[in-house]
């Protein structure tokens, strides 16, 4: 076994939960509901960490607002609690520069990120994941044995097409999958809902696209009473989150 391997499952064994939020096309609001879920946590009393693992284009910090704040290090790093959430991100490492990583290099970087990060007891851990089946989606899977996945898509086919394909591959690895949320829809269309039924998945519900959301990003408070969170809430129900 990698060395790395066993610190990372021993880092995580105070952990109760940990749920990667997915999809295998970008731009669909995973970096929100990521960020909202675990706020939604963080605010009904259930101790939370939030791992943005996107590391070319990190954004739950945008999201939240985390400004002025830095990992400590004590026989590891010890993420900083922002808003009541344990956060880590490569962001605290690149700062706002351009990261152009290779391959071989987002692997080891993962590994590094969940080797040394001291989460401590944990309810939830919350993985925001970049968009796509790439190295950073295998890494959690292979490195992250109890990690189940929540998977976000957009009301469009193109979106769903990508999606479908992150699902089946999931499913083919005995993942387990929370279910579908279908995110910034406008109309009352049920393709999507349909879709996943056919995949055999869960479908979670509808987060609307809501025109003030932009007005709430950095800002927590505001952000908990948006529309997204809202709906968010219900459609969290329905898993018990
Ligand atoms: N329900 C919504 N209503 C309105 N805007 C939304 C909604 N959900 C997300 N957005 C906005 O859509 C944009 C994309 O969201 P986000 O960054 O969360 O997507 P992502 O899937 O994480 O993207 P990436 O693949 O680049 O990581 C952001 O500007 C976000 O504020
Ligand atoms: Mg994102």
């Amino acid at each position: 076994m990698e060395p790395r391997t066993s610190v990372i499952e021993n880092r995580l064994k105070n952990i109760n939960r940990i749920i990667a939020v997915a999809s295998g096309k970008g731009g669909v609001g995973k970096s929100m509901v990521a960020s909202t879920l675990a706020l939604h946590l963080s605010q009904h009393g259930y101790r939370v960490g939030l791992l943005d693992l996107d590391l070319y284009g990190p954004s739950s910090h945008i999201i939240l607002g985390v400004k002025n704040t830095f990992p400590k290090e004590e026989k590891g790093i010890i993420p900083p609690t922002v808003h009541g959430i344990s956060f880590m991100s490569i962001v605290y490492f690149t700062e706002e520069k351009p990261s152009p990583f290779r391959g071989i290099d987002i692997s080891n970087i993962i590994l590094e990120l969940l080797a040394i990060t001291q989460w401590g007891r944990l309810d939830f851990l919350i993985i925001d994941m970049p968009p796509g089946i790439g190295d950073e989606t295998l890494d959690v899977i292979r490195y992250i044995k109890r990690s189940e996945f929540l998977v976000v898509t957009t009301p469009s086919k193109v979106a769903m097409g990508a999606v479908s394909k992150l699902l089946t591959m999931l499913i083919e690895l005995k993942k387990p999958v929370l279910g579908i949320i279908e995110n910034m829809t406008i109309t009352k269309s049920s393709f999507i809902e349909h879709e996943v039924q056919r995949l055999q998945v869960r479908y979670l519900g509808k987060i609307h696209f809501d025109h003030t959301l932009e007005e709430s990003i950095g800002n927590p408070d505001a952000l908990s009473q948006t529309h997204v969170m809202k709906d968010l809430s219900k459609i969290l129900q329905k898993i018990k989150l």
